[in-house]
């Protein structure tokens, strides 16, 4: 049965929520596999706008399992307020369940995320200070603090003293910062634990039951390849494994389950945070892209740096992704805008040509865009939903930008609404 994998093949913000929310609709379980809230997406559902950061997409659902994977961070306390919200809206979290072996964003991870950045200073990454990278951190030093120790109120006072202890020395020692009062931490945090108990299951069982039971699984990407900790750019990158390799070891499911994998990607480029953007648009081109694309960030609000479509880094994503086909968002954003661009490879320092992304920032510095030029186009696409009814630019832009990354675009978003897409 179909087990689909969505991911992001830039840097994030692809509009993979409106895919998701397709997707979402055809699945008996959607599930989250990697990072926290830092990412963080927006469903309009019946005029209704929910802004979701962890909980997946499928929760509007009324019997779509919801999953949320062994390797998600989850911070209790934001994702418990989520789950207020939608309660109050009338959506029953009933279905939503999160593996035992998913670890916990604490508070002194978000006070470290935050001292970090401050003692980067303009070498900083510019995170979203929700303290994935610390807890990530504490993860792989093995001395985490997972779902199965939030709700066993003696295993989390014991780890929140041993570890509250050290990070405690870390925050008032290193950083000259303020320590935590461990005995509130653990009030505050049992809490949640009794909150989030009936939520608990192991994710790995419950997704090979559905997978062999025939059901239909979806699995929500957050964040994006270009910020994959080792394969994307690298140190301005996020802490986990955004591919769709990172869903495997996030869920703990076997590759084999896996039958479609899609990545999404925008129609041009866009980042937040720091880091290289090789076809990044410092002008007015660049300015009317993130006016009329609403380019801010739905987690933090940052507005978002805009360039050309760069077929250097989707070349990259269906490589190391293995994609089975594109999803190319928000054509109808660079309507009236003239020529348009696409980035084809990369000239180094040297003079010599690349058409595959550099694995160090240094082999990066130096290297300029090669452009490919498409003329552009002033219609109203928003109402189009075959590819024919496409102007003829268009349609060469997609053609020729599918032909450069070697990969099928099957998917081609016009507008915002969920039904603002071509299939092909
Ligand atoms: P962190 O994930 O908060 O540690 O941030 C690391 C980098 O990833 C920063 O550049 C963030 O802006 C970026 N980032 C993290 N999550 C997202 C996302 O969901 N969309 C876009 N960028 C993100």
């Amino acid at each position: 049965m179909p087990a689909n994998i969505v991911v992001g093949t830039q840097w994030g913000d692809e509009g993979k929520g409106k895919i998701i929310d397709i997707l979402a609709s055809r699945a008996d379980v959607v599930v989250r596999s990697q990072g926290g809230n830092n990412a963080g997406h927006t469903v309009v559902n019946n005029g209704e706008v929910y802004k979701l950061h962890l909980v997946p997409s499928g929760i509007l659902y009324k019997n779509t399992l919801c999953l949320i994977g062994a390797g998600v961070v989850l911070d209790p306390k934001d994702f418990t307020g989520e789950l207020r919200e939608l309660e109050s809206r009338g959506i029953s979290t009933d279905n939503l369940k999160i593996d035992p072996r998913a670890q916990i964003v604490m508070p002194w991870h978000i006070a470290l995320d935050g001292l970090s950045e401050s003692f980067r200073g303009s070498k900083d990454i510019g995170t979203t200070k929700r303290g994935i990278g610390p807890a990530y951190c504490d993860k792989y030093e093995r001395c985490g603090i997972r779902m199965y120790d939030l709700v066993h109120p003696d295993i989390l006072a014991e780890k929140i003293q041993s570890t509250g202890t050290l990070k405690n020395k870390i925050i008032t020692e290193v950083y000259g910062g303020e320590p935590f009062d461990l005995d509130a931490v653990t009030k505050e945090y049992t809490e949640y634990g009794k909150i989030l108990a009936p939520h608990m299951d192991d994710v790995s069982v419950l997704t090979f039951n559905a997978h062999k039971e025939g059901k239909t699984i979806m699995f929500e990407g957050a964040q994006a390849t270009l910020l994959d900790i080792d394969f994307g750019t690298y140190p301005y990158v996020t802490s986990s494994h955004p591919l769709s390799a990172g869903v495997c070891v996030g869920t703990g499911v076997g590759p084999k389950v896996i039958t479609n994998i899609i990545g999404v990607a925008k129609a041009y480029t866009t980042r937040v945070g720091k880091g290289p953007f090789p076809t990044e648009l410092d002008d007015e081109i660049g300015d009317r892209i993130r006016n009329t694309g609403g380019e801010f960030g739905t987690t933090t609000g940052r507005p978002r740096r805009t360039g050309w479509f760069d077929a250097v880094i989707v070349r990259h994503s269906v490589r190391v992704n293995g994609l089975d086909s594109l999803a190319i968002n928000k054509l109808d954003t660079l309507a009236n805008i003239g020529t348009l661009k696409i980035c084809v490879a990369y000239k180094k320092p040297d003079g010599t040509v690349t058409e595959h992304f550099p694995p160090a920032l240094e082999e990066l510095d130096g290297c300029e865009p090669i452009y490919e030029e498409f003329e552009g186009f002033t219609e109203d696409i928003s109402d189009c939903r075959t590819f024919e009814e496409l102007p003829e630019s268009c349609q060469k832009y997609i053609l020729r930008l599918e032909e450069l990354v070697g990969c099928h675009v099957g998917m081609i978003g016009v507008g915002p609404d969920r039904t603002q897409v071509i299939e092909r």
